[in-house]
């Protein structure tokens, strides 16, 4: 097990250090700048490990400054980089990066990312005793245990100002716009969008469908004027192009998709997103100079609280039941206005 062996006759400060794992958030700069401002404050060190779990291994550790997280709040993916590593399921590679942080006498751990993140870390700290705090962070909003997922209100307003944007054509040009949102295997940005977007189709898998339910009444709403139609479906699906033909076919209605893509996960972080940044980073450190040793720092009902890695990881995410019911009511081929 890990221990500070730097016996010298002078206080040694702790050292802390914070990586990013799996696919950016806008939120990852603003948590740290705050991780570097409140280590300071806490009297322990930061440090900065670049490019994730790969950065770990490869001994690519910084000491973390003030002056390197100036002016980064406003910007989106991560001043210090991110990955998705392969080699850090390895014990080998494990061990080495255990020899890297030993070195430097770093025994805290961050770790902004997904539950993949998480039990790697889980197992990391089962054998070489570094002590972690996972700080869920993806746009999926897809990890069990916690309702909010930093980075999910940056990418839901990036979604709302497409969407909002592709109205204004598809109303020009008489058209039904198929637009395909992230998530992995979570429908939850599509739902969340298409609820607050005024879409007429939500396609996502914890909501399933018929189309052919809907054609009755398309056909009527197109026959009394409807010029235009938006669908949100999740890339979850992987039916985007049979939507689209659906348009095309059943209604006689021109279509095109629109893959938002990655521009989901950029853009300046919303305030929540800042807020929720602060408030998880702070949490984090706390809980580790408390003594708490593996956990994932949750967000759950308004409030924060630690789980373990199998609260988080055992067991799939679920939608809220409530706003399924909801997306169920709002969507539903008997609600649909004819
Ligand atoms: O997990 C975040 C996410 O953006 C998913 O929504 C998406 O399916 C995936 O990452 C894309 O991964 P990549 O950036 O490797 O193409």
């Amino acid at each position: 097990m890990f221990s500070m062996a730097h016996n010298t006759g002078e206080t040694m400060k702790q050292k802390i250090a914070i990586l990013c794992s799996g696919g950016d958030v806008s939120g990852m700069n603003p948590a740290l700048k705050r991780f570097v401002e409140y280590a300071h404050a806490r009297g322990i060190e930061p440090y900065f490990i670049h490019h994730g779990f790969e950065g770990l291994i490869d001994n690519n550790i910084t000491p973390a400054s003030y002056a390197d997280v100036t002016g980064i709040i406003t910007r989106g993916g991560t001043k210090i980089g991110s990955a998705r590593s392969k080699r850090f399921l390895e014990n080998y590679y494990r061990e080495i990066a255990a020899k890297n942080l030993k070195a430097l006498g770093i025994s805290m751990l961050i770790v902004l990312g997904g539950d993949g993140s998480f039990r790697g870390m889980e197992r990391f700290y089962a054998e070489q005793g570094i002590a972690f705090c996972g700080i869920p962070s993806t746009i999926d909003n897809d990890i069990n245990g916690t309702d909010y997922c930093l980075g999910v209100d940056t990418a839901l307003g990036v979604i709302k100002g497409s969407i909002d944007q592709i109205r204004d054509t598809a109303s020009s040009f008489r058209r039904a716009f198929v637009i395909e949102t992230m998530g992995r295997n979570c429908g939850y940005l599509a739902l969340i969008s298409a609820m607050t977007s005024g879409a007429e189709l939500c396609l996502i898998p914890e909501i399933p469908v018929n189309l052919h339910e809907y054609k009755g009444c398309f056909q009527s709403q197109i026959s009394k004027g409807r010029d235009y139609f938006i669908a949100i479906v999740s890339e979850a699906l992987q039916n985007t192009h049979e939507i689209s033909q659906w348009f095309e076919k059943e209604l006689g209605f021109e279509s095109r998709i629109s893959v938002l893509g990655h521009i989901q996960r950029g853009g300046n972080p919303s305030v929540y997103d800042r807020l929720m940044a602060y408030r998880f980073v702070t949490y984090a450190i706390d809980a580790l100079l408390e003594g708490k040793t593996h956990s994932v720092i949750c967000y759950t009902k308004s409030h924060f609280t630690f789980k373990t890695i199998d609260e988080v990881a055992l067991h799939p995410y679920r939608i809220d039941e409530e706003l399924l019911n909801l997306g169920r009511e709002q969507f539903a081929p008997s609600h649909c206005q004819m």
